[in-house]
Order: structure tokens, then C-alpha cells, then sequence
């Protein structure tokens, strides 16, 4: 079975982006793919741009789509012989079971809990219900990835480079709430699977893991990576050294244009929604080098390419 949750080889990306550019050009170049199909969204945690792009993705291939928010079914319990005697009423045997009979496509989103490093590790949420789900399953983001998000960041910067292996920096930015590491964590796995040169610059204390920078420039020096980048992506995530915390005194680490001014002319980018003038300043953001709603509206050709991938074709 074919589920999206991570980075695939570089030759799938690459066919991936091109797949999404040709729905941007033509979005209505599979219309009747997906007729008689049914897509159904879970979401666990809140989005916008996520549901929304994915809703419009499967319509725009004729498919169904059904979507179910948290708090609206009963609360899952995902171990093993478990006594379930808390307030979680449904197993995820049966759950996953039951919507498999109702989709032919399943999208799910959890986030980390940031509580337990290892539980988040463990993807606990999206391993138990691909194990019992008997259809494709697509992230729509999960404890560790983002993979959606990242396809959409290869297809901005497919479309955006002046040359072939542009010099990309993904930067920590400040943020009042603790955020997963997701969106970073996976950006940074989609750009080196797909050849790019990436710095990624993070205070002491917030480095990913390197499962996801191997391969990649690190350092604690913001303004030394962000010397003649080519592409700015800003993200906060929590820190890993004290998992979950968000850190204090590092608000200058926000983008700013004095900091983009460092760079080769670079393209400002970011997953959304952002914090303006804590993660980065409205000069940059407003500014004629960013592309962050351009980036979002990437997403819906990234779900099309996907769930076209997701129906066998
Ligand atoms: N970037 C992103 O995933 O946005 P939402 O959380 O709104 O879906």
C-alpha cells in the first residue's frame, strides 16, 4: 500500500514537482480520476491551508471528500492491551478499520505533544493507524513531518531558483508558544533529498535531529549562514536539548531586513501561519521578496500530484 508520510528519492520529488506543476497550469487535467473515490480528512490538531488545499485537490479530481475534526468523534486510544477505562472511547483497531470501509484515501493530522521526546518520536498517532488502516494514508502533517508542506516548499523553490542547486538557509526564528519540529524537521529532508545545498542556523539547544540535517551546514551564527543565501525559510520549533521549551533572550533572531540584506537578493519563505514581528518583521514579509502566499498557494498542486500518486496513477 502507498502512503505518504516522508521524503521519497529525489527522482520521485522531482516527478512529484512536475506532476504539481502541471495541475498548476491545467487544474482540471484529471478531472474524473478520482470519480466514485472518497478522500476523508481527520484532523486532530486546527489548520487552514492544509484542509483547505487538500479539499480542493481531491475535488478538483472528482473526488469525494468527508472531513472529521477533533472533538467530533470519540477520543482513540492507540495501545496494545490497554484496559480502556479513561476517557478515550474508541480503539484505533476498529477506528482505522471502520474509515477504511468509507475512504479510499485516508489524510490524517496529529501533532507532537512535545512532552516526550520519544513518544513524539515514536509517531505513535500515524504509526497505529496506518497499521490498522487498510487504504493509502496521507500526512497531513504529523509529530516528526510535514510532507505536504515540504513538496509545496520544493515546487516554490522549483519554480523560484536562478540556478540549479541554490544556496538555501532554513533559520530559527523566535515564537511565544512552543511549536514541533515538523515543518523544520522536514524541509530540511525534502531539500537535501533533492540535492539542494541547505544551512540550517539554530540557537544552542534547538539542533533537529540529525536524521533529518545530515548533510547539511550547521551552525548557532545566524548572520554567517544567511551570507549570499539564495532562499530564506524561517520556522520556530521548540527546543530539542530541553524538549518543548521555547527558550528565552533569542528574540533576535527574528528576520528582519537588516538580516536580508546579507543575503544574494534572497526569496523570504514560510509554511504559515506566522507571528509578524516576532518571527520576522513586516518589512520582510510585505516585501517584494517574499513568497509565502505564493508558497500557499503551491499547496493545492502538492495535494493534487500526492493523492493523484495515492489513486495508482
Ligand atoms: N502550513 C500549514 O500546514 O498550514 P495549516 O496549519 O493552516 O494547515
Amino acid at each position: 500500500m502507498h502512503h505518504f508520510f516522508r521524503a521519497p528519492d529525489r527522482v520521485i520529488i522531482e516527478a512529484l514537482v512536475e506532476s504539481a506543476l502541471r495541475y498548476k497550469a491545467i487544474p482540471d487535467a484529471d478531472a474524473t480520476l478520482g470519480l466514485g473515490k472518497t478522500l476523508v480528512q481527520i484532523y486532530l490538531n486546527p489548520s487552514l491551508r492544509t484542509r483547505l488545499s487538500t479539499e480542493v485537490a481531491a475535488k478538483r479530481l472528482g473526488m469525494w471528500v468527508s472531513t472529521l475534526d477533533a472533538g467530533s468523534a470519540w477520543a482513540m486510544e492507540y495501545g496494545d492491551g490497554v484496559r480502556m477505562d479513561t476517557d478515550k472511547a474508541e480503539h484505533i483497531k476498529e477506528g482505522a478499520a471502520v474509515i477504511s470501509q468509507y475512504a479510499d484515501i485516508i489524510g490524517l493530522r496529529t501533532f507532537a505533544g512535545l512532552k516526550d521526546r520519544t513518544e513524539d518520536a515514536a509517531e505513535l498517532g500515524l504509526s497505529a493507524f496506518a497499521k490498522h488502516a487498510t487504504v493509502p494514508m496521507v500526512s497531513l502533517e504529523s509529530a516528526l513531518r510535514h510532507p505536504l508542506q515540504s513538496l509545496t516548499d520544493m515546487i516554490t523553490i522549483r519554480e523560484r531558483r536562478l540556478s540549479p542547486k541554490p544556496k538555501i538557509v532554513l533559520t530559527w526564528a523566535p515564537h511565544p508558544r512552543a511549536l514541533p519540529q515538523a515543518v523544520a524537521n522536514s524541509f530540511a529532508e525534502w531539500t537535501l533529498a533533492s540535492g539542494y545545498d541547505l544551512t540550517v542556523a539554530a540557537p544552542a539547544g534547538f539542533a533537529l535531529d540529525a536524521e533529518f540535517t545530515n548533510g547539511a551546514t550547521l551552525t548557532e551564527d545566524q548572520n554567517t549562514a544567511l551570507a549570499d543565501a539564495d532562499f530564506v525559510y524561517a520556522k520556530n520549533w521548540s527546543s530539542t536539548s530541553e524538549y518543548g521549551k521555547i527558550g528565552e533572550g533569542l528574540d533576535d533572531w527574528q528576520v528582519t531586513a537588516e538580516k536580508m540584506a546579507l543575503t544574494n537578493n534572497a526569496k523570504f519563505m514560510h509554511c504559515l501561519p506566522v507571528r509578524r514581528n516576532v518571527v520576522v518583521a513586516d518589512a520582510v514579509l510585505d516585501g517584494p521578496d517574499s513568497l509565502v502566499i505564493e508558497q500557499a498557494g503551491n499547496r493545492q498542486w502538492a495535494a493534487q500530484a500526492v493523492l493523484r500518486s495515492c489513486l495508482g496513477r
